[in-house]
């Protein structure tokens, strides 16, 4: 009789070749709305499967857990795991995989992009285009700041803050951080340490690369924002939860920094009638960081690679919880 292919549960549709794989090698349901699977949808889902392959939209929590009672794995499609309880998946005994390295470069390249958006108001630049405005060539209109030699400040010196870093030389940055990171070799990306509070004041550009966890929770408020220089401008493509959004909204809109570049948002999606989205200082796009075709589907496979390991009961290859194989 042949054997029983694990069951396991795909919240959205990834990558074509993930999924063509998971598909040989398991029994596999796939939500495929536009939108997450509603929480009642996947509690129930969760009742009978092996595997669950999630996305940062999913909360996998005790609840869920509680009710999942042949799970064995959980593969999140992302770097970030703070849409999981992971104390609690370790716990009951679930690893918990995640998606690190492959988006790194990407990453860093949107947060570049970011940096040169602000820095230069393209968001601005492009209204002024379609509201009619360019008259004539104007030496005064829309002035930016420069990136070239400028003070680049990294909260969180992980893969993607060294991989913002590396880009940094090339713009002749002054590059700073505070933080820890992942094998961090200062000489090699010749960036300097500082207490938070002084890369805070001394920065033109802050560029935030931590993990969301309680104790970054809104780490940037009203005391940091306003030990930031009046020109300077605040990056954020690690998680919306980092900064305080009514305290960036105050700063930017009494111009006590300059602009604010954001990939992420609290809550996401932001709502459309957040004041952030009346700042002509204030860019924001939605949570893309990851998002190059390359970069989607190498995280796609690298969390089929993960699942399937788990399900074969061997150690996942980048998992976020490795004491639970302790138990
Ligand atoms: C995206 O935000 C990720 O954590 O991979």
């Amino acid at each position: 009789m042949e054997k029983q292919k694990p069951r396991v549960y795909v919240t959205r549709i990834i990558a074509e070749k993930a999924l063509n794989l998971l598909a040989t090698e398991c029994e596999m349901k796939l939500w495929e709305g536009a939108m997450p699977p509603p929480r009642e949808v996947l509690l129930e889902a969760v009742r009978e499967i092996d595997g669950l392959v999630s996305l940062l939209t999913d909360k996998v929590d005790e609840e869920l857990l509680k009710q999942a009672l042949n799970l064995r794995v959980v593969s999140n499609v992302a770097v970030g795991y703070d849409n999981i309880d992971v104390n609690a998946a370790t716990r009951h005994g679930i690893p918990i995989g995640n998606t690190p390295g492959v988006l790194t470069e990407t990453t860093a390249d949107l947060t570049f992009a970011l940096m040169m958006a602000a820095a230069r108001r393209l968001g601005e630049s492009e209204r002024y285009i379609r509201d009619g405005k360019w008259q004539t060539w104007d030496p005064t209109a829309l002035l930016g700041v420069d990136i070239f030699g400028a003070t680049l400040g990294i909260i969180g010196m992980g893969r993607i803050g060294q991989a913002v870093a590396k880009r940094a030389r090339g713009f002749e940055m002054h590059v700073i951080y505070c933080g820890g990171g992942h094998g961090y070799q200062s000489q090699l990306i010749g960036a300097t340490r500082r207490e938070m509070d002084e890369l805070l004041r001394e920065s033109d550009f802050v560029s935030i690369h931590c993990p969301l966890t309680p104790d970054t929770h809104h780490l940037i408020g009203e005391r940091e924002l306003g030990m930031m220089k009046p020109t300077a401008i605040l990056v954020n493509t690690a998680r919306g939860g980092i900064v305080d959004p009514k305290a960036l909204n105050t700063a930017l809109k009494n111009k006590q920094i300059g602009y604010a570049a954001l990939d992420v948002t609290e809550p996401e999606p932001i709502h459309l009638d957040d004041p952030l989205l009346t700042l002509d200082n204030c860019l924001i796009v939605p949570h893309i960081g990851s998002a190059s075709v390359r970069t989607r589907e190498k995280m796609a496979m690298m969390a089929v690679e993960n699942l399937l390991a788990g399900l074969k009961g061997e150690r996942l290859p980048h998992c976020v919880n490795p004491t639970v194989y302790n138990r």
